[in-house]
């Protein structure tokens, strides 16, 4: 498959700008499933809750939401991004996954990052693995990265590819993808935004860099940390069901549970 990260450089506040210009990334380059940054349509660094209220949205009826799905069945692929969600009330920075199939489905940060759990309820529901005509396909958002048991529960789950949409701010996860995706065998999408925001709270500078990694622990990809851009991989993740390190030890089958309480 064609696997596409597209780094952007939204614009606080700005949607329609900012789904725009992500659009315009994405239809310059022909990819199977494209993988957008965490909350690439907002921006990321908020100052107060009535912003975020502002600026969410429901998941399927939202704005965000319908340009994507029109993308999607424009170009027959798929879509991961993150966006606010608003839902009964409750505000979640959120991950969708939209494919011209009809595919739909919806992930909730589980692990929130710093000022986040000001503004944002904790993820509600479990790591999900989404079926696609080229694999399987879990989502996890940003800082999830930090907490192994994020991306072995999406491997255990069958996750073949890990599509992490992010608003990296500290430096380490770049050269850390490589463990995850050793560690599981799986291939991940890390798709970073770039750029600073300076809003009268901590002001926040993101460090771009967004990687497709490979199930070796190879980079195949990293981006510039300070440039838009969308790359291109082939990937055949079906290599990723071999979970063999040697003919006697297997990734999953070899855990033991029973001591890691
Ligand atoms: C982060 O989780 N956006 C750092």
């Amino acid at each position: 498959m064609k696997l596409a990260v597209v780094q952007t450089n939204p614009t606080f506040g700005e949607k329609s700008k900012n789904i725009a210009e992500a659009l315009q990334l994405m239809q310059s380059t022909q990819a199977d499933l494209y993988v957008l940054p965490e909350l690439f349509a907002t921006g990321y660094n908020f100052a107060t809750v009535e912003e975020v209220q502002h600026l969410a949205e429901p998941f399927r009826t939202g704005v965000t939401f319908k340009e994507l799905e029109q993308f999607a069945h424009e170009q027959r692929s798929y879509v991961v991004y993150g966006f606010a969600e608003k839902s009964n009330g409750k505000l979640y920075n959120s991950a969708g996954i939209i494919g011209h199939d009809g595919t739909v489905g919806l992930y909730r940060k589980i692990h929130l990052f710093d000022r986040e759990k000001l503004f944002f309820a904790p993820g509600d529901k479990p790591f999900q693995v989404f079926d696609t005509p080229h694999g399987k396909v879990g989502i996890m958002v940003c800082f999830d990265w930090y907490f192994p048991e994020s991306a072995r529960t999406l491997a255990l789950k069958g996750a073949q590819l890990i599509a992490h949409p992010s608003n990296l701010v500290l430096p380490n996860c770049p050269n850390s993808m490589p463990t995850r995706c050793l560690e599981n065998r799986v291939f991940a999408a890390t798709a970073n935004r770039i750029g600073t925001e300076n809003r009268g709270v901590a002001p926040l500078t993101y460090i771009g860099q967004s990687q497709i990694t490979s199930p070796r622990g190879e980079i195949l990809h990293r981006a510039p940390a300070d440039k838009p851009e969308i790359a291109v991989k082939d990937v055949d993740l079906t290599v990723t069901d071999n979970k063999n390190v040697t003919p006697r030890n297997h990734l999953l089958d070899d855990r033991r549970p029973e001591f890691y309480a």
